[in-house]
């Protein structure tokens, strides 16, 4: 099964995508995820995304196409794949779309979590990362150590104030057409209302995908 997760920043794709990877048994390809790897390795795919995500803004879609097409050609997600923050302008939506159907493939389900700005904010301004396995955290202070790897907690460079306001004006201008263009497309878009504790939006999000 390959499911699209859709949302603003901050609605908790990534925490999400971790539990409803395990609970599915497919992996999740985050696509921030793997702009942060290469801007840390250094890469020419990490120079050139970097300048636009320290200020909140989208990179190419030429990039992002590239990073799909080599996730969804390979042998690890055979099985479906949970692509989180991986589709964000409509054309990445329709490239993804031919890139599938070109293997005899398709988006299954599009989940969208909904939380309103004024959480949003608050979950990003408080937030750390691990700089290792990116894992996200609430309430842990800069420096401390990562539950899951042992790495160290850091702020990112795109949960300052400016970049927040600009990620948010970005996801309304650039994202927001995704999800009308699934329903267009007849992709199932499942809203799941995620301003609840995480365990209750897993709940909420594996009962809707059963439906
Ligand atoms: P990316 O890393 O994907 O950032 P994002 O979409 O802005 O999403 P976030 O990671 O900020 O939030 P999230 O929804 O994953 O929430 P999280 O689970 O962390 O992308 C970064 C950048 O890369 C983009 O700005 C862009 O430049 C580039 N990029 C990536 N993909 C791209 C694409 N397809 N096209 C173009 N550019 C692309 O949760 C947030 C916080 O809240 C955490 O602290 C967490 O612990 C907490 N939390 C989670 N759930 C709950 C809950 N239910 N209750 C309370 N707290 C919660």
């Amino acid at each position: 099964m390959i499911i699209v997760l859709l949302g603003p920043p901050g609605a908790g794709k990534g925490t999400q995508a971790d539990l409803l990877a395990e609970r599915l048994g497919i992996p999740k390809i985050a696509t921030g995820d793997v702009l942060r790897a290469a801007v840390r390795d250094g890469t020419k795919r990490g120079k050139e995304a970097k300048l636009f995500m320290d200020r909140g803004d989208l990179v190419p879609d030429s990039v992002i196409l590239g990073i799909l097409q080599d996730v969804m050609t390979s042998p690890a997600t055979k099985k479906g794949a949970i692509l989180d923050g991986a589709v964000r302008t409509v054309p990445q939506a329709e490239g993804l779309g031919t890139m599938l159907s070109d293997i005899g493939k398709k988006v299954d389900k599009v989940l969208l979590f909904d939380v309103n700005d004024d959480e949003l904010i608050k979950r990003l301004s408080k937030r750390t990362v691990c700089q290792g396995c990116q894992t996200p955290y609430m309430g842990r202070d800069s420096g401390s150590k990562c539950e899951k790897c042992g790495g160290t907690l850091v702020r990112r460079k795109d949960d300052e104030p400016e970049a927040i306001r600009n990620r948010l004006r970005v996801y309304r201008k650039q994202t927001e057409p995704v999800i009308d263009w699934y329903g267009d497309n007849k992709v199932k878009v499942l809203k799941i209302n995620a301003d609840a504790p995480v365990d209750q939006v897993t709940a909420r999000a594996l009962k809707a995908l059963k439906k």
